[in-house]
C-alpha cells in the first residue's frame, strides 16, 4: 500500500539522504535509459529516478515511456546531474500502467492551450495545469479560512431553484419531462405541475436571495457554490458553469461590503502568494517567455507576483459610476472616438470602458458604486436620489468585473414597487419578500466569480483554462 505521507513533495521537504523511499508517479521524461523523471501533483518539482538498465531487460525498459505510471523503491542520494539535489536510487522499479508513446498526447513539449482543452481529461499531467489547479485549491482553502477567522458561517443553497428570474442571467431549465412528449395544461403550455418538483424548476444563477434569509438570521453568512448562466457569451471571461463565492451581511452598509470585499480578495491573494510561491514563480515565468513574443507596449508592466503584490499594496480606488462616467467621456479614447460604445449615463460599463478605468486611468483595482437603478438587479436599495442604486462592482486589470455586490433593499414598500416595475413576481419570491415583512434590516453582500480570480492569480488569459472541465455554448465534453 502506498504511504500517503510519502508524496514527492514531502521527500523533497523534508527527505534525508540515505532516507529508504517509495514513490508513485508519472514519467515525465526517460533518458539513456537511465533517468526518469516523474511527477505526481503534489508539487511542481519532479523528481528524478535512477536505474542500473543492466538490471532490466530491453522489452521492460520499452514500457517507460512519457504518460506511464510507475511505483519506484530506493534510497534518496545526492544528485550528482545539475537540476536536482537529490534523486533516487532506484532498486525496485514497477510500471503500473503503460502510455503508447504512439497515442498518448501529452508529449514533453510545449502543447496550445487550444489542444489541451480538448484533452481536458489529461492537461492536469502538465505543468501548467499543475500549478493553475494547486492555486485554485488554495484560493479555495483561503476563503473558508477567511470566513471562518471572521466569524461567518457556511451555508449551502439549493443548486436547484423555483427562483425563474432575478436579473442575474438566462437560466437552464430543470426537467424529467420527457421532450417528445410534454404534458399540456388547458392553455396548450407545458403544464409543469406533472414535472418532478410540480413546478417549474432551473439551476440556481446566484445562492444570494437564500443566504439572505440566512444572514437574516444567522447574521454574518457565505455560500461558495457552482451557479449556472445559459448566456451565449463566448468570451474568455464567461463560463456557462462556474464557482461564486457569495458573503452576505446583515446590519452592514455598502461601505462595510466594500471594505470586506476588498479586505477579502486581499487576503486570499496574500494566501497563495505565501503558500504557492512555487507555482506562482513558474506562471510568472510562463508569462515573460509568452509576452517575448509581443511587441514592448503590449507587453505587461508588471510581472506577475509584482501585479499581485501592487493589489495588496494599495487601496482600490472607489468612484461613483457617475464619477466614472466623466472620467470616460474626457478621455482619450472618448475624443478619439475609439470606445466602441460612446460613453453616457445611464449605460452599462462595457469590458472597454473598464479596462480604461482599471489598466489606464487609475492603474489600480477600482469600485465602482451608485449605479443607475434602470441597469442593476431589483434587489438593491435605492438611493434618495431614486435614480441610483447601493451596488458596486470591483474592476481589477485584465479581467474586469471580478466582484459583484449590493445594499439590498430593505423597505418593503419600496421593494414591491420595484419588483412590480421590473416585472419580477412577488408571489414566486413570496419568501424573499417575507423577509421584509419580519424584522428587516438594512444588510448587504456580493459575489466573488471564483474562476476569475483564479484567472487574475495565474495570469492565464482564458477563463477556460482555470476550471477543470470548462462549460460554454456547444461544449459540454467529459
Ligand atoms: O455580478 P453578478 O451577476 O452578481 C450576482 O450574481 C449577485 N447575486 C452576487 C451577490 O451580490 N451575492 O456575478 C458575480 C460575479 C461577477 O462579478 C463575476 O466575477 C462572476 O460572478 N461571473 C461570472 N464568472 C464566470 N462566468 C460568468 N458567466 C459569470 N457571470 C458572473
Ligand atoms: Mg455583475
Amino acid at each position: 500500500m502506498r504511504n500517503l505521507k510519502q508524496d514527492i513533495k514531502h521527500i523533497l521537504d523534508e527527505g534525508k539522504i540515505n532516507m529508504p523511499v517509495e514513490v508513485y508517479g508519472w514519467v515525465k521524461t526517460f533518458r539513456n535509459d537511465r533517468f526518469i523523471v516523474i511527477n505526481d501533483g503534489s508539487t511542481l518539482q519532479n523528481l528524478q529516478l535512477v536505474i542500473e538498465p543492466e538490471d532490466y531487460d530491453e522489452a521492460f525498459l520499452k514500457k517507460i515511456s512519457t504518460g506511464a505510471a510507475v511505483r519506484a523503491k530506493g534510497e534518496l542520494v545526492e544528485s550528482l546531474g545539475k537540476g536536482q539535489d537529490v534523486e533516487v536510487q532506484v532498486k525496485e522499479l514497477e510500471v503500473l500502467g503503460e502510455a503508447d508513446p504512439e497515442t498518448y498526447p501529452i508529449q514533453p513539449k510545449k502543447h496550445s492551450l487550444e489542444f489541451l482543452r480538448e484533452k481536458a481529461h489529461l492537461r492536469p499531467r502538465t505543468t501548467l495545469f499543475g500549478a493553475i489547479m494547486r492555486v485554485r485549491s488554495s484560493l479555495a482553502f483561503a476563503v473558508h479560512e477567511y470566513f471562518r477567522k471572521h466569524g461567518f458561517l457556511y451555508v449551502n443553497t439549493p443548486i436547484i431553484t423555483g427562483i425563474d428570474a432575478e436579473g442575474a442571467g438566462q437560466m437552464f431549465r430543470v426537467t424529467t419531462l420527457d421532450p417528445l412528449n410534454v404534458p399540456l395544461d388547458e392553455e396548450g403550455n407545458p403544464d409543469y405541475k406533472k414535472d418532478f418538483f410540480g413546478k417549474k424548476t432551473n439551476l440556481t444563477v446566484s445562492g444570494q436571495l437564500e443566504a439572505e434569509t440566512y444572514a437574516m438570521a444567522l447574521g454574518k453568512v457565505y455560500t461558495f457554490g457552482p451557479t449556472f448562466r445559459a448566456e451565449n457569451s463566448n468570451t474568455t471571461r464567461h463560463l456557462a458553469e462556474f464557482w461564486m463565492i457569495e458573503p452576505e451581511v446583515a446590519f452592514m452598509d455598502l461601505d462595510g461590503d466594500m471594505d470586506l470585499a476588498e479586505d477579502f480578495v486581499k487576503y486570499i491573494i496574500d494566501f497563495v502568494m505565501k503558500n504557492n510561491a512555487e507555482d506562482l514563480a513558474w506562471l510568472e515565468k510562463r508569462l515573460l517567455d509568452e509576452e517575448k513574443r509581443l511587441p514592448q507596449n503590449q507587453r505587461s508592466e508588471l510581472a506577475l507576483r509584482d501585479k499581485l503584490q501592487f493589489v495588496l499594496d494599495n487601496h482600490f480606488v472607489r468612484i461613483s459610476y457617475t464619477e466614472a462616467i466623466e472620467i470616460l467621456k474626457n478621455s482619450k479614447p472618448a475624443k478619439k472616438k475609439k470606445f466602441q460604445y460612446p460613453p453616457q449615463w445611464g449605460m452599462d460599463l462595457q469590458t472597454e470602458h473598464e479596462r480604461y478605468l482599471v489598466e489606464k486611468h487609475f492603474k489600480s483595482p477600482v469600485i465602482v458604486y451608485d449605479y443607475p437603478a434602470d441597469i442593476k438587479a431589483f434587489y438593491m436599495r435605492m438611493n434618495d436620489d431614486g435614480k441610483t442604486v447601493r451596488a458596486m462592482d470591483v474592476l481589477f486589470p485584465g479581467v474586469g468585473e471580478i466582484i459583484g455586490g449590493s445594499q439590498r433593499e430593505e423597505r418593503l414598500d419600496v421593494l414591491l414597487e420595484k419588483m412590480e416595475k421590473m416585472g419580477i413576481s412577488k408571489e414566486e419570491l413570496w419568501w424573499y419578500v417575507d423577509l421584509r415583512r419580519y424584522g428587516t434590516a438594512f444588510h448587504s453582500g456580493f459575489g466573488l466569480g471564483f474562476e476569475r480570480i483564479v484567472q487574475f492569480v495565474t495570469g492565464m488569459g482564458n477563463i477556460r483554462d482555470v476550471i477543470p472541465y470548462p462549460r460554454y455554448p456547444k461544449s459540454a465534453e467529459f
